[in-house]
C-alpha cells in the first residue's frame, strides 16, 4: 500500500448516521442501501439473484470488482448488527476511497446478498453471484417450494434469474467481509479484531414423526400413536449424541410444528426442523448419519412412521492466507490487536470462497449474543471493523 494511505480513516460520523439511518428503515432496508448508494454517487445494481450493489468505479477500465458486504435480512427477533454492520461498513469504506480519491487497481463493490438467513434458500445470493447455485438447491427450501416461489416472484426474481446472475471468477478480485463475532472469543482474549481462518459447514434437514391423531381424554396412553413422543425423544438425543461422539460441533432444533397441534388431540404429525454444523464434510457426514440413526430409533420405540427430508448443504470452507495478512497488517497500522478465530456461524463468505481470494473480520459481541434482541456491539468496535476493512481493501488493491 501507497505510504501516504497509512494514516486514511473511515468518516466515523458518516458511518454512523448511516447505521442508525439503516436501522430506523429495517423493513425497507434494501430500498434504503440502494438509494445510500445512489445519494452517494456509486452505480447502484439489483441482480438475478436480487443482490443489491453499489459500484466505486476507481479502478482502470475493464478491471475486476473486489467485493464488500454482507447481509441486511434477519432472523425473527434478531439483533441490529447481524450483517447490517458488514454492510453499512462496505458502503463506508467505498465512501472513504471515493472522498480521497485513492487510485486502486480494481473497483469496489459493496453488495447485500439476498437470503443469507436461509428463510428459504440459505445464501441463494452468494450462490447465484458464484455460479454455484445448482437446480438441488432450489428443490427443498426450507419453508416449501410454493412460499419460495411467491417471495421470488413478489421480489421480481425467478429461478432463470436466480441462475442468470453468476458472475465469472475472472471477474472478482476478491471478497471482503467485517461482521460481528456472535460469540465470546475476543472478549476472552482481549482482541479488538477477529480475523477467520474457517468457517464451518452447516446442514439442515426435517423430520417428520407420523402416528395417528386420537382423543386426548379417551385414548388409553399404552394405544396411542403419538407423534410428539418420537420428536421429544429425537430431540433428547440430537444434543446427547453430538456432545457424546461430536466434540466440538452443535446440533439445533429450532422448530417443531404439531399437526393439528391442539390441547386435546394427541398430535398426528410432528415435524422437526433442525440443522448441524462442523469444520469438515466427513463429520458432517457421520453425524448426519448417527442423527438419521437416532431419528429411526425414537419412531421405533414409540411405533410411529418417520420421513427425514435432507435440506440445504453449505461446505466449510477456509480464508484466504493473502487476506488474512492484509487484515493482520491493517490491525498492526490501526494499532489494534487481533487473534485468529474460526467462526461458527455461517457466513455469506463461505460461499465466496471456492471463487476468489475471501477473507472476514469479527468485532466483540458483548456478552457473545446473537440471533437475539440482546445483540450488541459497541460502536468503537464496529468503527474500529471498518477501519480494518478499509485498510485490507487499500493493502490489497492500492496501485
Ligand atoms: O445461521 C447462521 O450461522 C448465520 O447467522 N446465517
Ligand atoms: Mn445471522
Ligand atoms: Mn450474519
Amino acid at each position: 500500500m501507497n505510504s501516504s494511505h497509512l494514516g486514511l480513516q473511515i468518516n466515523a460520523e458518516r458511518f454512523r448516521a448511516n447505521f442508525d439511518g439503516l436501522l430506523r428503515m429495517r423493513d425497507g432496508a434494501r430500498r434504503w442501501f440502494l438509494e445510500t448508494a445512489k445519494q452517494a454517487g456509486l452505480e447502484t445494481r439489483v441482480d438475478g439473484a436480487g443482490n443489491h450493489s453499489g459500484l466505486l468505479r476507481c479502478g482502470p477500465s475493464g478491471a475486476p470488482v473486489l467485493l464488500l458486504g454482507s447481509h441486511l435480512d434477519s432472523v425473527p427477533h434478531g439483533g441490529r448488527f447481524d450483517g447490517a454492520l458488514g454492510v453499512t461498513a462496505a458502503l463506508e469504506v467505498l465512501q472513504t476511497v471515493q472522498d480521497h480519491g485513492v487510485p486502486l487497481n480494481t473497483h469496489l463493490e459493496a453488495i447485500d446478498f439476498t437470503d443469507e438467513e436461509g428463510h428459504h434458500v440459505n445464501f441463494v445470493g452468494s450462490l447465484g453471484l458464484t455460479g454455484k447455485l445448482a437446480p438441488e438447491h432450489l428443490q427443498t427450501p426450507r419453508g416449501g417450494r410454493e412460499r419460495f416461489q411467491d417471495a421470488l416472484r413478489r421480489a421480481g426474481l425467478s429461478e432463470d434469474s436466480l441462475f442468470a446472475a453468476g458472475r465469472s471468477a475472472a471477474t472478482l478480485a476478491g471478497y471482503l467481509e467485517l461482521h460481528i463475532e456472535q460469540g465470546g472469543l475476543l472478549a476472552q482474549r482481549e482482541a479488538s479484531i477477529g480475523i477467520v481462518t474457517g468457517i464451518v459447514g452447516i446442514r439442515s434437514f426435517k423430520v417428520r414423526f407420523l402416528g395417528r391423531a386420537d382423543h386426548a381424554g379417551t385414548a388409553l396412553m399404552e394405544h396411542r400413536l403419538d407423534a410428539a413422543q418420537g420428536a421429544s425423544a429425537f430431540t433428547l438425543a440430537v444434543r446427547e449424541t453430538v456432545m457424546a461422539e461430536f466434540p466440538g460441533c452443535v446440533a439445533t432444533v429450532g422448530n417443531m410444528a404439531f399437526e393439528p397441534g391442539v390441547f386435546n388431540v394427541v398430535p398426528r404429525v410432528v415435524t422437526v426442523s433442525a440443522e448441524f454444523r462442523a469444520d469438515t464434510e466427513a463429520t458432517l457426514d457421520e453425524i448426519e448419519a448417527r442423527l438419521a440413526q437416532q431419528a429411526s430409533h425414537a419412531a421405533r420405540r414409540f411405533a410411529l412412521d418417520l420421513e427425514i427430508q435432507p435440506l440445504d448443504r453449505t461446505a466449510p470452507a477456509r480464508m484466504d492466507d493473502r487476506v488474512q495478512e492484509a487484515y493482520a497488517r491493517a490491525c498492526r497500522t490501526l494499532g489494534l490487536r487481533h487473534t485468529f478465530l474460526a467462526s461458527g456461524a455461517g457466513h455469506d463468505a463461505q460461499c465466496l470462497a471456492p471463487v476468489c481470494p475471501t477473507g472476514m473480520i469479527f468485532v466483540p459481541s458483548v456478552g457473545g449474543s446473537s440471533h437475539s434482541a440482546r445483540e450488541f456491539t459497541r460502536w468503537r468496535d464496529c468503527v474500529n471493523g471498518a477501519n480494518v476493512l478499509l485498510h485490507a481493501a487499500l493493502t490489497l488493491t492500492c496501485i
